[in-house]
């Protein structure tokens, strides 16, 4: 399932970057190799930090 359209991230590319230590989607764009342009996934990809044990704040 692509998250992110403008920068064509999937969900299994957010949840590696997650896994690979990102905690802030920031981190997340930067581990996939692209920044945030719009925003609109923010909220996704913070839900799924969260999933992970992450969060955005920390
Ligand atoms: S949908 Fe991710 S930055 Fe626009």
């Amino acid at each position: 399932m692509v998250i992110c359209h403008c920068n064509r991230l999937t969900e299994a590319q957010v949840t590696a970057a997650i896994a690979a230590g990102a905690s802030r989607p920031a981190e997340v764009y930067a581990g996939c190799g692209c920044g945030a342009q719009c925003g609109c996934c923010c909220r996704t990809i913070v839900d799924l930090l969260r999933a992970g044990g992450g969060g955005c704040g920390k």
